[in-house]
């Protein structure tokens, strides 16, 4: 018997909500079912509210610091979820994945430095590249019936002395893949031979469709240990972004001094008070209760979808995904240019979902479609799409 409910639909519209109230600014409309900014429409967990409310009963919220207990249920989630060790004193912070991985960036690279990408893939880490100077270098994905891969020979030819890290996204937003080790230990061997750093957003890293697991890369040898910084956080998880909580894994000393004094440098280690106390009541027990139950649903969820194309829809082809509540369907059977299967969506779908161009080289023809909602959303969703395809 589950002991939450998923199917409730909450009203979200008003509460300045990026995915329902820019509806009209980003569609034109509001007329839309929003399937487009990767949260969930599911309530963030009860336990994790009434942290925060116990946190209200006091108050005032001044300057506050991040107690041991903090650092403990990070270990603690890290060695129960995914069986990987890591030390107190091996933890930082960062206000939200993105911001970890440019505060990396900076940290260990200068203006006119080269980055890698493996596109297709989420696309504000070329806003972050760019933006600070640093230059962009392709390693894009290789793409086999919607199954997707590393392309090895490709990055390791394409590394030179100006190379200085490479960005990976693991999972791997959009394309739903959850790095297995042999394809780890390749990058690693490659990074830890070029000389360069890995920094790894691992923020999906709690959304795993069975029977896939997520191998944090920092775990799979001492070699990756040395030249990797993970950034993950609850953010996805529990719901909960508006939070600005993440945390920041680095076991190497000297890049652990290195980035805490970028950290410091952007003033940013304050964090913030409800963050706080919201990730020590995720990363517990409770926490693991919530998050297996959601995992049920939203593969539910999945398993409808890839029904219903494989049933209704042999036009478009998608791969089960093995992480994230993210689903790329390949809508290039349609034979639509970009603007047309845009307005397609907007106007005669009536879905909101990213198309797959902004994603990068490879996103073209495809879309993103974000299915943690209720179960009868999805339904009407996809009824919508078959009657618009018909
Ligand atoms: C791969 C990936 N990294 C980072 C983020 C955002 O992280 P944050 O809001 O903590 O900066 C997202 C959100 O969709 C994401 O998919």
């Amino acid at each position: 018997m589950s002991k939450y409910n998923f199917d409730n639909i909450v009203e979200r519209k008003g509460t300045n909500s990026v995915k329902y109230d820019l509806s009209n600014e980003i569609f034109g409309t509001d007329d839309i079912i929003p399937m487009w900014v990767a949260d969930m429409d599911f309530n963030s967990p009860p336990f994790i509210l009434k942290a925060i409310e116990q946190r209200l009963q006091h108050p005032i919220l001044a300057y506050s610091i991040r107690p041991d207990s903090f650092t403990k249920s990070i270990t603690y989630w890290l060695k129960s979820r995914y069986n990987w060790e890591v030390d107190e004193s091996q933890i930082s912070f960062s206000p939200g994945v993105v911001p970890g991985m440019l505060m990396s960036m900076t940290a260990f690279s200068n203006p006119g430095d080269k980055i890698i990408v493996q596109p297709p893939v989420y696309f504000p880490f070329f806003t972050t590249i760019k933006a600070n100077g640093r230059q962009i270098i392709y390693n894009q994905l290789i793409e086999k019936d919607n199954y997707y891969t590393m392309d090895f020979n490709h990055l390791e030819s394409s590394i030179d002395n100006n190379t200085k890290a490479i960005f990976i996204c693991n999972p791997h937003n959009p394309v739903g893949r959850a790095w297995k080790k042999d394809e780890l230990e390749r990058i690693v061997d490659i990074c830890y031979s070029k000389n360069i750093k890995i920094f790894s957003d691992e923020i999906h890293s709690d959304i795993i469709i069975k029977p896939n697991k997520h191998i944090p890369l920092a775990s799979i040898s001492e070699k990756a240990a040395e030249i990797t910084i993970t950034i993950m956080a609850p953010s996805k998880t529990f719901n909960m972004a508006g939070l600005s909580t993440s945390f920041v894994v680095i076991q190497n000393p000297d890049l652990l001094k290195k980035y805490n004094k970028e950290l410091d440098a952007f003033h940013l280690r304050q964090g913030n008070i409800f963050g706080t106390v919201a990730t020590e009541a995720a990363y517990s027990p409770i926490g693991a209760i919530w998050v297996d139950e959601m995992l049920d649903y939203v593969t539910e969820n999945i398993n409808f979808v890839m029904g219903f194309i494989h049933k209704n829809l042999p036009q478009i082809s998608i791969q089960k995904p093995e992480a994230t509540y993210l689903l790329w369907l390949n809508m290039k059977e349609l034979g639509m240019t970009h603007k047309e299967l845009t307005e397609f969506f907007i106007h005669k779908v009536g879905i909101g979902i990213n198309q797959g161009r902004i994603f990068g080289p490879g996103g073209n023809g495809y879309i993103r479609m974000n299915v943690a909602t209720s179960l009868s959303i999805v339904k009407e969703a996809m009824e919508r799409l078959k009657k618009a395809i018909g």
